[in-house]
């Protein structure tokens, strides 16, 4: 099964979160939906309320709460990278311009302050204390987790250990969320709603891993943000952190000082993607995702075989292959 069969078993119900997220922007405060459309509508992938959708259907949940809930989640998504794009400066996102360049900082922090409200307020209304309790905490940690990224920036000595730790918090407990949210609207037992909020975190870890492999080693077409991003911001993820605990000292002190003092040039960039390579980096990654996603693929046997089992298997396998 491809990505795209799961997405085609979903799209009636696709198109209802479309016309969801539709309904909730607008606002007599015509900015919040100008810079709203300019990023929902300009393609993201909609994996976090894809996920959503297959895991309320696997604990068979088949109720009108998903919607509003799908919603909410890819709102705390979009109003994730309103906010990263205005922190790490970005000047493209899904291949448009991105709203910070567009409209400024300001607008993008107070439309992404709006979307996150907005899905609270749909949380509350949805009226089960449990999930606005599991919303409340996944997004507490999300935002930890971006102010310990912050704190790290430009910091080479970053272990992997902490590495992880920034990603599990950005990134893998949203997607994790969305999986469990799926479990409890389904009203699933204890060890089937476990399983799907670990599931949903080791796909998480391995999305983000990917995300910061394709940084070194996507096509900018595709990837629809720009490469080698990271790297220029002072970021370290796994590639590097990998490459600079293995290579050669007198490589090492070049990359530290270039981070460090930010002298990095085009040149130095390829260099240093160069040597990222050479030294197993992308690979090492690769490989780190790769066994997060067997693990997430091996947790799933508590559930009996399904056509949502295997949609989840599915996306789990899409997260190596993509390149979007
Ligand atoms: C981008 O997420 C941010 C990360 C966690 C890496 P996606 O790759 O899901 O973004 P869109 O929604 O498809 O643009
Ligand atoms: C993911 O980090 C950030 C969020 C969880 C919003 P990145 O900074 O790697 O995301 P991209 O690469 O800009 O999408
Ligand atoms: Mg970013
Ligand atoms: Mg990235």
């Amino acid at each position: 099964m491809q990505i795209s069969d799961v997405f085609a078993a979903y799209r009636g119900d696709m198109n209802q979160v479309e016309t969801h997220l539709d309904r909730y922007i607008t606002s007599d405060v015509k900015l919040i939906p100008e810079v709203a459309h300019h990023l929902i509508d300009s393609g993201g992938k909609r994996f976090r309320p894809l996920l959503h959708l297959i895991c309320a259907r696997l604990c068979g949940y088949a109720g009108e709460h998903r919607f509003p809930l799908a919603a909410a989640i890819e709102f705390i998504h979009t109003a994730s990278l309103l906010h990263d794009d205005v922190i790490d400066e970005a000047l493209i996102r899904r291949g448009k311009t991105s709203a910070n360049n567009v409209w400024g900082n300001a607008a993008s922090v107070l439309v992404g302050d709006f979307l996150y409200s907005k899905a609270f307020k749909l949380l509350a209304e949805i009226g089960d204390i449990r999930l606005v309790q599991l919303m409340s905490k996944m997004t507490n940690i999300m935002s930890e987790g971006e102010v310990f990224q912050l704190m790290k920036c430009g910091d080479t000595t970053l272990s992997e250990a902490e590495y992880l730790s920034i990603v599990e918090k950005k990134t893998a407990v949203l997607i994790s969320a969305a999986c469990e949210s799926g479990a409890v609207l389904g009203g699933a037992a204890g060890a089937q709603a476990r399983a799907l909020e670990r599931y949903g975190y080791k796909i998480g870890m391995a999305f983000q891993i990917t995300d910061d492999t394709l940084d070194y080693m996507a096509r900018e077409e595709d990837f629809g943000k720009a490469i080698g991003k990271d790297l220029e911001e002072g970021k370290m993820t796994l590639p590097l952190i990998y490459t600079l605990a293995r290579c050669r000292p007198a490589d090492r002190d070049q990359v530290r000082t270039a981070i460090v003092e930010k002298t990095l040039t085009p040149d130095t960039v390829r260099a240093i993607f160069a040597l990222v390579g050479k030294s197993g980096g992308i690979d090492y990654a690769l490989e780190q995702a790769r066994q997060f996603i067997r693990e997430a693929q091996d947790g799933l046997s508590v559930f009996a075989a399904s056509p949502e089992k295997e949609q989840l298997l599915a996306v789990a396998d899409y997260i190596l292959s993509r390149k979007t």
